[in-house]
């Protein structure tokens, strides 16, 4: 149990004993099935429990917990489901295209062959799906209550989740998202963004980098990505969110299986030569084409601090090919309009940043790259000849917003971090929070960036008209 689950337990929220979800939503995740009230009754019952000495050999008589279901890298016919789990299970998805559930189908993790199970996280991902359409699903998690060898092991009782919905994404989509970024596991700010993406519901969100800080194991990234200890948990149970890695999101000596929390693009997107550009994503959403890619760390891969673990200039290299062809799809080079996400800016917001080593070029023990020069010098002249009108981008903790201008054809915008209106220097106004909206309307490009903090918009503008 963790320091957090632990105050959340002395403030009521947990089911003693077990960490990691609301007593409200255990039950809620619960209410189908007797047998699961069942369950639910043992939670209470738990409040003893001591932890499973090795979890890969079953529950052992502990209840299970089952997170809310999150929805990750949606795609036009794709979409990815992932949960937390207490305890080693199997995880279903049951979908349909109407509430009713007729005709439903089931889908089970992974893909052929054997089916993965787990102690902390399941994934599921639908597949064959119909463009900009809504569907409905829950998620069906079954405990291994034994599992010692396959002859003797055993399952418990099933948890049916509630039914939640989606609408995948496509041509035909509503036009409308958000970007949330630099959350840093901070969960104060955290909810008061995710509390203002429910009010909002955007046909999708795009989770732009800096989520976790320094992961060291896989407990904290379920935390982080699947089961926060927020209120307002479960707004991705409903909103799509599309994920692209900041600095931060490499940094920790289990960081690099973060797939097993927050899945990547669904493998069909990539050529065979892009097989390692596993977060990258171009989908139409509507009017607009949502382009996402990866500025990677935030200091040159010869830096000592990385210890040799650093290979971002291969990998801006390969994106930059990779985002060539992206604009040669007619789907994206069709769409009105183009917007890229990336968690470094792609450009220096004052004279006295673009100079090293503040454009991330040059080692220096102390410097890191307010904006990534090697990424602007790929991708710009690919952005520019492909039409793109808006790049969103966080990293620097601070709303600030560029029109275009001569040489950057396309406007910026850098999204607010977790600070509530202080710095390290102290109070500091011009630290807040963001969600940052975009979408169609009256025939143009509109954004509209919330501070969160303060409930007040600080930007409203028309950013293009095609
Ligand atoms: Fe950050
Ligand atoms: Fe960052």
């Amino acid at each position: 149990m963790t320091q957090i689950d632990r105050s959340r337990e002395a403030r009521g929220d947990l089911a003693p004993g077990v960490s990691g979800q609301s007593r409200r939503e255990f039950l809620k995740g619960t209410a189908l099935t007797g047998a699961a009230m069942a369950v639910a009754a043992n939670a209470d019952a738990a409040t003893n429990a001591i932890a499973v000495t090795d979890p890969f050999k079953g529950t052992q008589g502990l209840p299970l917990k089952v997170g809310s279901p999150c929805l990750q890298a949606p795609g036009e016919t794709t979409m990815g489901i992932s949960w937390a789990v207490s305890g080693l299970s199997r995880g279903e998805v049951e979908y349909a295209d109407n509430p009713e559930f007729t005709g439903a189908r089931r889908a089970k993790a992974g893909g052929y062959g054997l089916v993965p199970i787990d102690v902390a996280a399941l994934q599921v991902r639908l597949e064959g799906l119909r463009p900009a359409t809504r569907y409905w699903y829950r998620t069906v998690t079954t405990p291994f209550t034994d599992y010692r060898n396959i002859y003797d092991a055993k399952l418990g009782e099933a948890i049916v989740s509630g039914i939640h919905s989606f609408t995948t994404l496509g041509a035909a989509a509503r036009p409308h998202f958000c970007m949330i970024n630099d959350t840093h596991a901070q969960w104060k700010s955290y909810e008061m963004v995710a509390r203002k993406l429910k009010e909002i519901a955007p046909a999708a969100v795009v989770w732009n980098g800096d989520a976790t800080n320094t992961t060291q194991d896989k407990r904290t990234a379920v935390e982080i990505f699947l089961d926060p200890p927020i209120d307002d948990r479960d707004y991705s149970a409903d909103i799509p969110v599309f994920f692209e890695s900041g600095n931060h999101d490499f940094r920790g000596s289990w960081i690099s299986k973060k797939e097993e929390v927050m899945l990547p693009r669904h493998p069909a997107e990539r050529k065979g030569s892009e097989w390692d550009l596993k977060w990258n994503f171009a989908v139409r959403c509507g009017d607009l084409a949502l382009i996402g890619m990866d500025t990677g760390e935030d200091k040159p891969d010869g830096h000592p601090k990385w210890f040799g673990l650093a290979n971002f200039s291969p990998y801006r290299r390969a994106q930059a090919q990779w985002l060539e062809r992206q604009f040669e799809r007619p789907d994206i080079a069709k769409a009105k309009y183009k917007v890229l996400f990336c968690h470094i800016p792609l450009w220096p917001r004052t004279a006295a940043e673009s100079v090293p080593p503040w454009d991330g070029t040059t080692i220096d023990p102390t410097g890191y790259a307010y904006w990534s020069r090697e990424c602007r010098d790929l991708w710009a002249p690919i952005l520019v000849k492909g039409g793109v009108q808006l790049v969103v981008t966080g990293h620097k903790h601070q709303f600030d917003y560029f029109p275009p201008e001569p040489g950057r054809p396309w406007a910026m915008v850098i999204g607010g971090g977790p600070e509530l209106g202080r710095d390290s220097k102290g109070e500091n106004p011009r630290r807040f929070p963001t969600v940052v909206e975009g979408r169609v309307a009256d025939g143009a490009l509109r954004l509209t960036v919330h501070d969160v903090f303060h409930r007040r918009v600080v930007l409203d503008c028309e950013v293009a008209r095609a």
